[in-house]
């Protein structure tokens, strides 16, 4: 082997060894192990709790004989029972592989075997995506394959975060002759397990019922979770979970196009798992020295199973992907569920009025500012003021809002245009599709072709334009139907559309938002349709679901924090009867539920009662003082066994927040307990209820159980007096240790018809209460 020399040398880092054929990685908890074997091919050999190097040949593989119909490489050896790290077709491998390359003859086979293993000098991240941050305590460890078969150079980086117990990896193929070579599929990264014992977590959906949490078992075949969308999609995020009792393995793609996820169970008992752009509707053709580069996959392992992986990614994805925010994270408010399309520069001014003296700190103005967009059937590419709404133009209104000390945002919609619009009207060749052929709408809009960089040049020209004019703080940006007629004038070959779309739509983020780090962004795809690393790479946060129903919210946050951080989970209080399902939450659990993650309020505001406007004052107050905590904190759902609740804690330094939901109310509930996790059991701790107001108006005629007053309960002087006053609900303190806390502490009753008391939890359906837990210097 024409370097192996240097896989000798023994390297004194810790971080990453290679030596004798084999390369270790050391994180703070976890080990990777890989052994290029006699035979060149690049097996995988340990992934699990940090382990000492000495361990190394208990791991060696144990196949010593060959067996039944299985092909062998050389006797006793065949592919097919190996641990790989990257697979291919036609040598005895037969479960899925990682890359299929075709020539001129469409044949496939192909052999990879390892020619150098070295460490990078300087980190390589491939431009054409987005990347993590770079660290200087990071090392990239670089494994070279070429094939007898296809003239390719296949380089396999590795980018270890030790301290976060995080790999990257990616993909690159050189063609190093005169003829193009056709990749059929191409992965990011494989991973072999030697047992099948895990479940496989993922999250499925729609819009409005984004992040499902769906749990398979893998016993036979292979279990697929993939998107051909183009985008991340909410009917399956690309983050992908593997876990049992003691332990677990992540893993997430940072790409927002086609992605494609796999678990395949083999004969042996063993696993493999890969991860990569969708190979169905993909064929790339590489040119003589060309290189193409595969989207960096995330992995990580935690022997604190699903729990552990969550705040391995949270940690990793806050501090080396998201950008630093160019102001504390705002509370936003936006208009959208208060008007839709129906505002003028009046009303907005009448809402950031209330919203400045409540306390919020960021206005968002939402689709409709331009154009003649007063619905969704028109004006998508034109970003020229809407005169009606807007006669003094929008700086006007801009600059009224900022004068009240708001910050104000806008909302976009770039990469999208609507058959009735000046620019369509001026350049129909700019659509995603064939000219010649009819080409469908999703909510009555096309795609603009991003492959075209003329059509990527309007596009950051048109978005600069808006923030440097306009002098904006924020922006929105929305991306709101799925891809169809996938074509483009740009290409000559058509299945790179979703590649080279998404490649255009990098360039496009990076010009407009590297330049203008003052700009905070937000992400948007009907909600959480692109929730993915891709984005979080460039925005601070992205709206998760349109809707905003607080019971709806509790499974689609839970199931998004399985993966991303709270930081970048974009929610609101929208208005008292949900748009979505009709339903009536409580402003208490409004609240309680959207405070987990980036915050604000998306309602009428002018409708709001008094009663409700003194409660949003103070939740805003509350907002602000746990900023730091939900930010940074350690996130972890908690178990309850009582079936009608969802807890979830956020832990940072010495305080954290536990939230206690309850769906459907049952009468005459059994005994209840606090239980915060991870605290010092040493210490003692202040824990204290989250004021919350009840609405009087919510008892109707069993107001005589709660209250002396004597008044119809429907009437309207019963009407005038729960416009100005609430009760207290729920009231709680106690100090108690770390070590009592883990175990549990007795909570309130809840309230079951017979009287009040301003320490009962007043809950009744979809009720809850945050418990906030400070540590306090106490003698017992
Ligand atoms: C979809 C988004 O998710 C909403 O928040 C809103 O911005 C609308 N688009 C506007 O058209």
């Amino acid at each position: 082997m024409q370097h192996m020399s240097n896989m000798l040398l023994i390297r004194v880092i810790t971080m990453i060894d290679i030596r004798d054929h084999k390369i270790y990685f050391t994180g703070k908890e976890s080990s990777y192990w890989m052994q290029v074997n006699v035979h060149r091919h690049l097996e995988q050999l340990y992934y699990g709790p940090r382990i000492p190097l000495q361990e190394v040949d208990v791991l060696e593989n144990k196949n010593r004989v060959q067996f039944g119909s299985q092909v062998n490489i050389h006797e006793g050896y065949s592919l097919n029972t190996q641990l790989l790290e990257f697979s291919s077709a036609g040598k005895g491998d037969f479960r899925p592989v990682s890359i299929e390359l075709e020539s001129d003859d469409d044949s496939f086979v192909s052999d990879l075997r390892v020619s150098d293993v070295y460490i990078n000098e300087k980190i390589d991240f491939p431009s054409e995506y987005f990347s993590p941050r770079i660290n200087e305590n990071t090392q990239q460890c670089v494994i070279e394959l070429t094939d007898d078969y296809f003239p390719v150079l296949i380089k396999l980086f590795y980018t270890f975060y030790s301290e976060y117990d995080v790999i990257i990896r990616h993909t690159q193929l050189l063609n190093k002759s005169e003829n193009e070579v056709i990749i059929n599929k191409v992965m990011s990264t494989q991973l072999d397990l030697l047992e099948s014992d895990y479940k496989v977590l993922s999250l499925n959906g729609s819009w409005g019922k984004e992040a499902q949490i769906t749990i398979d078992d893998v016993n036979s075949g292979t279990l697929v979770h993939e998107s051909l969308v183009g985008s991340s999609s909410a009917l399956n995020n690309p983050g992908l979970l593997l876990f049992n009792d003691e332990s677990a393995y992540g893993f997430n793609l940072m790409y927002s196009g086609n992605h494609y996820n796999s678990v395949t169970h083999h004969i042996d008992d063993s696993l493999r798992v890969m991860m990569g752009i969708n190979p169905h509707q993909f064929k790339y053709h590489l040119q003589m020295d060309e290189v193409f580069n595969t989207p960096l996959a995330l992995m990580t392992y935690s022997n604190q199973s699903r729990k552990g992986v969550t705040q391995n990614f949270h940690r990793f994805i806050r501090d080396m992907i998201i950008p630093e925010p160019p102001f504390e994270k705002p509370i936003v408010y936006n208009h959208w569920e208060g008007t839709f399309f129906d505002y003028d520069h009046k009303k907005l001014v009448s809402f950031a009025t209330k919203a400045a003296d409540l306390g919020m700190e960021l206005f968002c103005i939402d689709d409709g500012w331009f154009g003649q967009r007063d619905d969704d059937f028109r004006s998508l590419g034109d970003y020229s003021i809407n005169q009606k709404k807007f006669p003094q133009g929008i700086k006007h209104t801009i600059d009224k809002i900022k004068g009240l000390g708001l910050k104000v945002g806008i909302w976009v919609e770039p990469e999208m245009v609507s058959e009735d619009s000046d620019l369509y009207r001026t350049h129909p060749e700019w659509v995603v599709g064939r000219q010649d052929k009819p080409r469908i709408k999703g909510r009555n809009q096309w795609i603009l072709d991003l492959c075209q960089v003329e059509v990527q040049d309007y596009i950051i020209q048109q978005v600069s334009h808006v923030i440097d004019n306009y002098g904006v703080d924020y922006i929105k940006w929305d991306m709101n139907r799925n891809h169809s007629d996938q074509y483009s004038n740009a290409l000559k070959h058509q299945k790179e559309f979703d590649i080279r779309y998404q490649q255009g739509l990098v360039r496009v983020l990076r010009e407009i938002f590297y330049s203008r780090p003052h700009i905070f962004l937000e992400m948007c795809s009907s909600g959480g349709n692109r929730f993915d690393l891709g984005m979080l790479a460039v925005a601070q946060q992205i709206w998760t679901s349109d809707n905003t129903d607080a019971m709806d919210r509790l499974r689609i946050q839970e199931g998004t924090a399985i993966f991303y951080p709270l930081s970048a989970i974009s929610n609101h209080v929208s208005g008292r009867v949900n748009t979505q399902t009709i339903r009536h939450n409580p402003l208490s659990t409004r609240f309680n539920v959207a405070i987990f993650g980036g915050f604000g309020y998306e309602l009428d505001l002018n409708i709001c009662s008094k009663v409700e406007l003194d409660e949003i004052r103070k939740q805003i107050e509350v907002a602000k003082s746990l900023r730091e905590l939900i930010v940074y904190g350690d996130y972890q759902v908690l178990k309850s066994k009582l079936e009608n609740r969802v807890v979830w804690q956020v832990k940072y330094k010495d305080e954290a927040l536990v939230g206690l939901f309850q769906t459907i109310n049952y009468g005459l509930q059994s005994k209840e307990k606090l239980r915060v996790k991870d605290l010092d059991p040493e210490k003692f701790y202040r824990v204290t209820s989250i004021d919350q107001a009840l609405f009087i108006d919510r008892f109707g005629e069993l107001l005589k159980h709660v209250t002396n007053l004597k008044v119809h309960p429907y009437g309207a002087i019963m009407h005038k007096y729960a416009q100005h006053k609430s009760m207290d609900d729920g009231k709680f303190e106690a100090i108690s240790s770390g070590a009592l806390l883990s175990n549990g502490i007795l909570l309130n009753e809840i309230y079951m018809g017979t009287g009040y008391h301003p320490e009962l939890r007043i809950w009744g359906d979809f009720g809850s209460t945050l418990y906030h837990i400070r540590e306090i210097d106490y003698e017992a």
